[in-house]
């Protein structure tokens, strides 16, 4: 790296570790402005700023989509950027208190709770039956699947309202639409795709709105479509965006932080020790994991007004990457903040992101990660992992794996 450096989230070194980027970005350039025309926050304290300070939030959308393609591009014309713009994650208050407020109660840390014998239930049954499959890709057949059946169990998807084969192309709808988050343009194929694939979606969240305003149930999709009849403020597209969101932000990201989690295990076996000799460190891990290599990099905002972050002046509608995972290394804050380490940290990671955005699923992912590991060593202290055959995900935004074996 050299003066001349600028952020790109496409460079290949960036995509395989991104980790010795960021310590010299958080040393040498911390507000970077990137040649790709946004900024570009590594440290913990500069991060943490732009994501609670209220100077900063979404802004125009068509105008911060447009940055990465050109002023000419036609956002709204593409049904993945018109999903996005919907998304109560790209809203300023009011639109996202009251957008966040429809999901929140479904989420409190009771309601989180009261689920984990059924996640529990959940894990064990699938690890059992993940000992029968030995050498299978474990993203596919768990790590994306396990947080996949929690979001259907909370939505109230009944079993035979899905198959195997239904999950399967739910998730790949998901992993093939939240490209359209990424801090780029994507190619046409990539865009296509997106833009089918979203239309994949609202079909199916649409036919389960129309089933549970037919047949009332005891469910969160049911309670959904009766706070749209009874409050015309709710659009029908405000709650099928807000359903698939609360969907896909529920397993992508989750999906990651237990294949993270997996590698991570097989490629430090003292670490690995630890936790099977104390199973109470489970949550500790749990922490250490998504701080050590979140499964997502980073999140953006816009400045509202102009203002000044430690000493550089931010424009009015200047775009701000901030690197969650780079602010998650640093030594200001964290001790040995390269070494994974099973241990309880007194300062939490800056993974679940900061103020009114803060991750609304942050307890769930909590708890799916711990129970995880407890039923994992538990049942299968054994386990091997084969860190050799693992391969990256070609992502910045969602960093993971796309393949790793385990043998349980
Ligand atoms: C390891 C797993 C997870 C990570 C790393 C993660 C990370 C994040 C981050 C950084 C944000 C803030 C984005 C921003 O400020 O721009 C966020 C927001 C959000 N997350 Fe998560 N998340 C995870 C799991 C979940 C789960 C399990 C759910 C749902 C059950 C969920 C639902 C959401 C939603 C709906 C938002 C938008 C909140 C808002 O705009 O008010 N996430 N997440």
């Amino acid at each position: 790296m050299n003066a001349g450096f600028s952020f790109n989230p496409m460079d290949p070194q960036l995509l395989a570790d991104p980790y010795p980027i960021f310590q010299w970005m958080r040393e040498e350039d911390p507000i970077h402005r990137s040649d790709l025309g946004f900024w570009v926050m590594t440290r913990h304290e500069d991060c943490r700023h732009v994501l609670i300070d209220k100077t900063f939030g979404q802004g125009d959308f068509v105008k911060n989509i447009q940055l990465f393609y050109d002023a000419d591009f036609d956002v709204l014309a593409h049904p993945a950027y018109i999903w996005l713009s919907r998304v109560f994650v790209m809203q300023d208050p009011p639109t996202h208190t009251r957008l966040r407020g429809l999901v929140a109660g479904a989420l409190s840390l009771k309601r989180i709770r009261a689920m984990e014998p059924r996640v529990r239930e959940l894990a064990r049954a699938m690890l059992a039956r993940l000992a029968d499959q030995p050498g299978t890709n474990f993203i596919e057949t768990f790590a994306y699947r396990f947080p996949t059946l929690v979001m259907c169990d909370m939505l109230g998807l009944e079993e035979h309202e899905f198959s195997d084969e239904l999950l399967t192309q739910l998730n790949l709808a998901i992993a093939d639409t939240f490209p359209v988050f990424e801090t780029r343009a994507l190619c046409e194929e990539e865009l296509a795709l997106a833009n089918r694939q979203m239309e994949f979606l609202t079909a199916f969240f649409d036919d389960l709105f129309e089933r549970r305003r037919a047949h009332p149930r005891d469910d969160l999709t049911t309670a959904l479509v009766q706070a749209r009849e009874g409050d015309a403020s709710l659009s029908s597209e405000e709650l099928s965006t807000s359903v698939i969101g609360l969907f896909g932000a529920g397993f992508e990201t989750t999906a990651h932080m237990i294949g993270n989690g997996m590698f991570l295990l097989g490629t430090h076996p003292d670490e690995r020790a630890k936790l099977r000799a104390d199973q109470s460190l489970a949550a500790a891990a749990t922490e250490e994991i998504v701080r050590y290599e979140s499964s997502l990099q980073a999140t953006y905002r816009t400045a509202l007004a102009d203002t000044v972050v430690s000493g550089q002046s931010i424009a009015a509608g200047d775009r701000i990457l901030t690197i969650v995972a780079a602010a998650n290394r640093d030594k200001n804050v964290f001790d040995r903040p390269e070494t994974f380490v099973i241990d309880p940290r007194e300062e939490k990671p800056l993974t679940f992101g900061g103020g009114i955005h803060y991750c609304v699923g942050a307890e769930l992912a909590r708890l799916e990660g711990r129970v995880f590991l407890e039923e994992l060593f538990t049942a299968f202290p054994d386990f091997e992992v084969d860190t050799q055959t693992a391969r990256l995900r070609q992502a910045f935004l969602f960093r993971g794996f796309e393949h790793l074996a385990v043998r349980l």
